[in-house]
């Protein structure tokens, strides 16, 4: 690891190059090749967005609860049909992503049967982004909400403890042709905890309002941050925000709930992740003509809307994510050497070829 003075050379991948060696680690780990496929697919698309926090530096901690048998990398999710628009999934302990798509892809389904599909996910594991749920009902036509709940790391307004989880809130919408499409997907904390962990992997301070030591101090060191809490974002409405999560994604699904889901880098035991994903057609109260074209208006109002002093640009929400992924998948993802390091560390455990770098 290097000092925080020491910022570490960076190395480009090809996303192609990078999803397939991410691949054959989750299959020489055991994750049968169907899942192996959907769960690199996701990493890889958080690296290319820019959310580097989430995508497939992940793969170490992800295989050691393999190891240790705190996740089941075999493990298929059951559907149970509750009525004709909701459905309960039992993800048996295996990847969240996995449980997700699944997920998604019933709600999708139901939403073009009936105008809407509400699914609710227990006994899952962490799904990383968002995003790349809203992706799925985008490339389906739909809008959607997707909600996760989250191990604790943030304490409720007025507490100090960490009970609530960072867990994000995400949802979307389609465009037409002129705009880009609505994707918010936020942590409500002020950060993501991922960005400390990444902070921590690349030798970085962190801004000191993200979080607060084990003493309560405001710190920059991402080491004494993870040892304390993550500050809410807007003090008592993003601590109300995440309990939303956990009453949608954890109560109401039958996962854990209440400070008691399992954080991803801890391999001792099973997560027991809740999630809550709804699939809705975009065309139920007008034509999708008419919709696209209300959505593509918004884009330009809100883009286009007067710059405060020395902003150059309004983006719409998910619009600085897109741009990255145009640019990473033209010019490759940006990754530190020693993030290179232990995910070849991880390939000579599977005896997988190491990964490509560009430069
Ligand atoms: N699975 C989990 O348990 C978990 C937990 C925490 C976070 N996460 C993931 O971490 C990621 C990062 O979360 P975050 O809260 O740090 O995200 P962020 O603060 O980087 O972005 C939050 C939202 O604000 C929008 N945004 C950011 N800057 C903008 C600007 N200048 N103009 C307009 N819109 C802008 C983004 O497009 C995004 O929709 C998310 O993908 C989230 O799903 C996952």
């Amino acid at each position: 690891m290097a000092t925080e003075t020491q910022p570490q050379q960076m190395h480009l991948i090809n996303h192609k190059d990078l999803e397939s060696f991410v691949q054959q680690i989750l299959i020489g780990n055991g994750t049968p090749e169907e899942s192996a496929v959907i769960v690199s697919k996701c990493l890889v698309s958080a690296d290319l967005r820019g959310v580097d926090t989430h995508g497939s530096n992940r793969i170490p901690s992800y295989m050691e609860r393999i190891r240790q048998a705190a996740l089941n990398a075999a493990a298929t999710p059951t559907l149970c049909q509750i009525t004709p628009v909701v459905v309960q999934i039992d993800g048996h302990n295996g990847f969240g992503f996995v449980a997700a798509h699944k997920g998604m892809e019933r709600a999708i389904e139901m939403a073009k049967d009936f105008g809407m599909g509400m699914v609710s996910i227990k006994h899952s594991n962490h799904f990383g982004m968002s995003a790349w749920l809203v992706k799925q009902a985008l490339d389906a036509g739909m809008m959607s909400l997707v909600f996760t709940n989250s191990s604790p790391a943030l304490p409720v307004w007025g507490g100090k403890e960490k009970l609530m989880g960072v867990s994000p809130i995400a949802c979307g919408a389609p465009s037409g042709n002129e705009a880009r499409p609505f994707i918010l997907d936020m942590a409500p904390s002020i950060a993501a905890r991922g960005k400390i962990y990444k902070a921590l992997r690349r030798g970085e301070k962190i801004p000191n309002d993200w979080a607060l030591d084990k003493d309560g101090n405001r710190t920059d060191d991402p080491a004494k941050a993870l040892e304390g809490v993550m500050l809410p974002m807007g003090g008592p409405k993003g601590s109300a925000l995440s309990i939303m999560m956990d009453v949608f994604s954890g109560v109401f699904s039958g996962a854990a709930f209440a400070g008691h889901v399992t954080n991803p880098y801890d391999p001792s035991k099973p997560a027991d992740v809740g999630h809550f994903l709804v699939a809705i057609r975009p065309d139920l109260f007008m034509t999708m003509e008419e919709f696209k074209e209300r959505m593509d208006y918004l884009y330009k109002r809100v883009t286009e809307s007067e710059k405060m002093a020395g902003v150059e640009q309004i983006y719409f929400p998910g619009e600085i994510e897109m741009i990255t992924e145009e640019k990473r998948l033209m010019e490759g993802i940006p990754f530190a050497a020693a993030e290179v390091a232990s995910l070849n560390k991880e390939a000579d455990l599977v005896k997988v070829d190491h990964l490509k770098v560009q430069g």
